[in-house]
């Protein structure tokens, strides 16, 4: 019989707010946010929820309410980590149980799955303290035998956008000679971009995903809102290390 491959629903940058009808460039995101679960759900349950940060926009309880609220429906777990736009101690206490985690590390079969919190406050870059590099280095450590997922809000590698690529993960090359000494890192996930990328790197998959709401133009030397409509991303670990990752969009809603 094959191995289990369990697949993960991976949405970020939901931007909700407390308001009923919070808008960020024009887009309701409760509403956005409602209608990619809806469409993501219809084509199966997932095994588990991945939300890579700025959950929230207006950095209120009640949005984290609002988050809490449309994501314990599916009734599966919720692995949550922050963005620049989150409130991170109102996040962990707003999501505190179960279905949800707020950060640590996740055993999946053959595979670890490792949440880092790289926000710097009052930065929209991010950064990765010298404490959160040691924890994932001794995370890295414990989890030799399995294959190793690494999520964080903000991008490792330049996407080629000026603007974007200047309010990064700061310290990325601390990050990358981490993930450089541990050969069972398979992929690095973010979000941060409000776009789609796939870059291989020394064999390790880096993934960005579009945000629920709205997107920013790819390759773009300044700020600049993109026409496409909320996204989101399946990831299938397969027990042998592999991922098969897709993108998917849907129509934004009226
Ligand atoms: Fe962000």
């Amino acid at each position: 019989m094959a191995e289990p491959a369990p697949r993960l629903l991976h949405i970020t940058d939901t931007h909700l707010f407390a308001a009923t009808d919070g808008r960020l460039r024009g887009v309701d995101t409760h509403r956005s946010l409602a209608a990619v679960l809806k469409a993501a759900l219809a084509t199966g349950a997932p095994d588990a929820v991945l939300a890579t940060g700025d959950l929230s926009q207006d950095e209120s309880a009640g949005s984290y309410r609002r988050f809490r609220g449309l994501l314990t429906a599916p009734g599966v777990p919720v692995w949550c980590l922050p963005g620049n736009h989150d409130a991170p101690a109102l996040l962990d206490s707003e999501l505190a149980g179960p279905p949800f985690q707020t950060g640590g590390s996740i055993s999946l079969g053959n595979w670890a799955l490792l949440l880092l919190d790289s926000t710097l406050p009052g930065d929209h870059g991010g950064r990765l303290p010298p404490a959160q590099l040691a924890w994932l280095a001794a995370a890295l450590e414990e989890q030799r035998q399995r294959h190793v997922l690494i999520a964080l809000h903000h991008h490792a590698l330049p996407l080629g956008s000026r603007w974007l690529d200047e309010l990064g993960l700061y310290n990325a090359a601390d990050f990358l000679a981490v993930v450089d000494r541990a050969p069972q890192v398979r992929a690095v996930v973010a979000g941060h971009v409000h776009q789609a990328s796939d870059i291989d790197r020394r064999g390790v998959r880096f993934l960005t995903t579009p945000s629920t709401c709205f997107q920013f133009l790819p390759q773009a030397e300044h700020f600049a809102v993109d026409t496409r409509p909320p996204g989101y991303r399946w990831l299938q670990l397969h027990a042998d290390g592999r991922i098969s990752t897709e993108v998917a969009w849907i129509p934004p809603p009226q």
